[in-house]
């Protein structure tokens, strides 16, 4: 198998896709964070293949994706701080990690048993229009063989799993670039479980400050593997120049950079060219890629938590 690539702006190819999803498929489906990996939520043997194409641990649970608070209340129990954060933010780059509804019909396997469920309405309009075509749930973790660098092109996703699905949705390059952040809640205070496209502040200015999750909780997001996002080379963290036999990143005004992840030193930008400048340099080649430091505020965390994935011992997976 060889996945086609096709225009996700084609409602032709919307119809391809919602087809291929209905009889267990795997489709690569564009969205503003990275590349999903999208399967049917609710069939347990489509959600089994998803893993086994990703090689993926699969204690890790799958995100559902779904048009927006209407759906998502048909899955899981939104407390009123939950409700409010997915009428700011929704469409957009959140997950929100809720309790099931006793008739929720995500399948256990994608939710890896847990009583809880990650749901995320997407601002990209081919996830919209395929998830609204489809009519239900779409797990979709990101659309990279497990531990890889996560895919923001189409043609990322080509190279790691084109021989594993059956079809891709061309959108362009994801405008965010790092994944979605990850709120769980205890009670009413929420937790932040994943730091990501959506900056700390912004909700916070919601719900007040977030909480840690307590790392022995199963409330915590599990399957957080230390060493993730990893490229090829090593990397060498809060680099000011490239030394022997190195690449160097930059972030801002640097000089001897071979790539930079926004010239302007804007976090945004840096969070959309992370990983496909960590993609470039990785099949330039390098043996290791110093990265210039970033401050962390902002979409840095998200930033500097890959980055510290990526630089982790491999052997730590
Ligand atoms: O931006 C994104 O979120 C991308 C795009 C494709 O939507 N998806 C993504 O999915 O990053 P994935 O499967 O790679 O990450 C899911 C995250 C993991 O950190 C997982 O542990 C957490 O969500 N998660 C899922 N279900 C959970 C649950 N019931 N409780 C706690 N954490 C959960
Ligand atoms: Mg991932």
């Amino acid at each position: 198998m060889t996945a086609s690539i096709l225009p996700g702006d084609d409602p032709a190819s919307i119809a391809a896709a919602c087809r291929l999803l209905r009889e267990g498929g795997l489709v690569g489906m564009p969205t503003e964070t990275v590349y999903g990996l999208a399967a049917d939520a609710t069939n347990g043997t489509a959600v089994a293949a998803l893993y086994a194409a990703k090689g993926r641990p699969t204690f890790n649970p799958l995100i559902s994706h779904v048009t927006g608070l209407d759906m998502a209340a048909s899955l899981g129990r939104f407390n009123p701080v939950a409700r409010e954060l997915a009428l700011a933010f929704w469409p957009g780059p959140l997950t929100l990690v809720v309790p099931r509804r006793a008739d929720c019909p995500v399948s256990e396997l994608a939710g890896a048993g847990l009583e809880t469920l990650a749901l995320r309405a997407p601002d990209h309009p081919v996830a919209q229009a395929l998830i609204a075509a489809f009519g239900g749930p779409l797990v979709a973790p990101s659309a990279n063989p497990s531990g890889g660098v996560s895919p923001t092109q189409a043609e990322h996703v080509a190279d790691g799993l084109g021989a594993k699905i059956d079809l891709i949705l061309d959108g362009g390059s994801c405008r965010v670039g790092v994944e979605s952040t990850v709120i769980g809640f205890d009670g009413d205070q929420a937790l932040l479980l994943r730091k990501g496209g959506l900056a700390r502040r912004d909700i916070e200015a919601i719900t007040g400050p977030l909480g840690r999750p307590d790392a022995a909780s199963p409330k915590a997001s599990p399957g957080m593997l230390k060493s993730h996002y990893a490229p090829r080379a090593a990397l060498r963290l809060n680099a000011t120049s490239a030394r022997e036999g190195e690449v160097l990143l930059g972030f801002g005004k640097v000089n001897g950079a071979k790539l930079n992840l926004s010239l302007t030193g804007d976090l945004q930008e840096a969070a959309a060219h992370l990983f496909a400048c960590l993609r470039e340099l990785d099949a330039s080649g390098a043996q290791c890629i110093a990265v210039s430091p970033i401050p962390d505020e902002g979409l840095g965390e998200a930033i500097n938590d890959r980055l510290q994935r990526a630089a982790a011992p491999r052997d730590a997976e």
